[in-house]
């Protein structure tokens, strides 16, 4: 499957973020408004972008009651997004909410969101999972577990790293998506990541999307460095 890098826009503010896309004349981009963007500008940041004809993940990671998630979709689906998540954490019926949210909040006729589920952040290691989740079990398992839990709850797939999509799609099926952040080409800064992957190595493990952020936000030249992981991520520069 082709599809383009999903940039992970964390800007502070509108003007920041119609810089940086300045730099990529118009093109179509997949983009992720993440919780930096949307707390400090609103809806608002979400209806600009797709009215400059971006695809919108709007990657706000819900995590609370069944009522409250179901309403806030509901809301959110309004802004005619193309992707949205959770926290696997909050549970199936949580998730079952947030989907119930944005079938009713799909206009007739209209495509719905996708609706993805968070499993383990990929900043956690092994480590802080056992110790300050007291999660006993191996990484991995609690990441399988969460996936399968995402999938029984109706999710089309889950936001993981993509050393761990192979394992993932061996035991959901291949039609479920593993939307893979922590990606850092070979050369660049880690920051903050701990479970990362090279675009080629993401695409080899069976990820469906990766995001990226500050490889490319931070870059000296963001076009050069979004077409190189594009081209690394497909194998051609489409
Ligand atoms: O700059 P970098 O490439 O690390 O950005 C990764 C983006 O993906 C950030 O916006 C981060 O919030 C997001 N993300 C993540 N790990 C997850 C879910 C989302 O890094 N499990």
């Amino acid at each position: 499957m082709i599809t383009r890098p999903i940039i992970a826009l964390d800007f502070a503010t509108v003007s920041q973020v119609d810089a940086f896309l300045s730099t990529f004349n118009g093109e179509s981009l997949f983009v992720k408004v993440g919780i930096e963007l949307f707390y400090q500008n609103g809806p608002a940041i979400v209806t600009h972008l797709k009215q400059l004809g971006h695809d919108v993940f709007l990657d706000l990671k819900l995590h609370d009651i069944p009522n409250t998630v179901q309403r806030s979709m509901k809301g959110l689906t309004a802004l005619e997004v193309d992707m949205l998540n959770v926290h696997a954490a909050g549970g199936q019926d949580m998730m079952e909410a947030a989907m119930e949210g944005i079938l009713s909040g799909t206009p007739t006729g209209k495509k719905r969101p996708k609706l993805i589920a968070v499993t383990q952040l990929t900043s956690t290691t092994p480590l802080a999972m056992q110790q300050e989740q007291l999660i006993a079990v191996p990484l991995m398992e609690s990441v399988i577990h969460y996936a399968k839990l995402t999938q029984l709850a109706g999710l089309d797939g889950v936001v993981c790293s993509a050393l761990e999509a192979r394992k993932i799609k061996e035991n959901t099926g291949k039609e479920f998506l593993c939307v893979t952040p922590g990606i850092r080409p070979t050369g660049t800064d880690v920051g903050d990541q701990k479970r990362i992957s090279t675009p080629a190595m993401a695409k080899k493990e069976g990820a469906s999307y990766i995001v990226v952020g500050r490889p490319i936000t931070q870059a000296d030249d963001p076009l050069a460095a979004y077409r190189t992981i594009k081209e690394q991520w497909n194998g051609v520069d489409k």
